[in-house]
């Protein structure tokens, strides 16, 4: 039965997505056409509408996506003491730290910031890699801030904060954090060497940053200046390469992964 639901799923809506119904930890709401409309902004992977069947495509290819993910940074985690104070940039609707709260990445006191803004469009085209809007502009900004405390609301995820980027800069955030992750956002869609000076106050000595990295992504200079790792990640894209995951820090990192210069031979870092 599961086996049949996943086939008749993927067939009907998007054969090339893969996920698993079953018990999942982030859960999604019913989809009206307002949310679907938002979710579809955030996530333009899935052909989403304000039906049923798209709100489970859509609980089941971001749970394997999560999963996939927390599975890809559990040597990492293993070796980090559990983060007491974790930002999150672009975290869309929620999906990561839903999963990673209920997965018990960090305890129930720590301190969980996430930095999003509302936003009508995106700009996930690869000609804005290297020209990513700069703050004050946010037009980058694809979310919607009563989006994701809904989300979070309907998965019983308390004691947040969210922080509007229409209103402070992320280098104004309230730092410094043991953690600081983001999935499909800086480092993915906009070049993170455009990112490196607002998140310097933000990350202590021990701060790891975890980044998904986009797969035309080349090592740069500045890179040299922290600690780096590279974790691979299986994609929920059938037959896709695996994705990378960038962990960064200023001090030393645990021996997790390959290095750089392996993921990327010839780059010369
Ligand atoms: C593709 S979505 C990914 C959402 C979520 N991280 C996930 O994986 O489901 C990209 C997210 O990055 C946010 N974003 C856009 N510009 C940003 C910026 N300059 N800094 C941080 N986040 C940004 C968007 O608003 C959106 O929530």
């Amino acid at each position: 039965m599961r086996l049949f639901s996943k086939i008749s799923l993927n067939r009907l809506r998007s054969g090339s997505i893969v996920g698993e119904q079953g018990d999942h930890i982030f859960l999604v709401p019913p989809f009206t056409p307002e949310v679907a409309a938002s979710v579809s902004l955030i996530s333009t992977r899935l052909p989403l509408r304000a039906d049923e069947r798209s709100r489970l495509l859509c609980q089941m290819e971001t749970n394997a996506m999560s999963e996939r993910e927390h599975q890809a940074l559990a040597p990492l985690f293993g070796k980090m003491q559990k983060p007491q104070r974790v930002l999150e940039i672009g975290p869309g609707f929620g999906r990561s730290v839903v999963y990673f709260s209920k997965k018990g990445v960090w305890d129930e006191g720590a301190d969980v910031h996430l930095y999003d803004s509302n936003g009508t469009e995106t700009k996930y085209k690869q000609e804005y890699y290297d020209r990513p809007p700069q703050w004050p502009d946010v037009s980058s900004f694809c979310g919607q801030l009563s989006l994701l405390r809904s989300f979070l609301d309907y998965n019983h995820i308390a004691g947040y904060r969210i922080f509007d980027a229409a209103e402070l800069p992320l280098c104004k955030l309230p730092g410094t954090y043991d953690l600081i992750y983001g999935f499909f956002s800086i480092g993915f869609h906009w070049s993170l060497e455009f990112y490196l000076d607002d998140l310097n106050p933000l990350m202590g000595k021990n701060s790891v940053l975890i980044c998904t990295l986009n797969k035309h992504f080349k090592p740069f200079t500045r890179l040299r200046d922290y600690s780096t790792r590279i974790l691979y990640c299986r994609d929920t894209k059938k037959r896709a390469a695996p994705l990378r995951l960038l962990a960064l820090s200023k001090g030393e990192l645990p021996e997790v992964g390959i290095t750089l210069a392996e993921a990327f031979p010839g780059s010369k870092l």
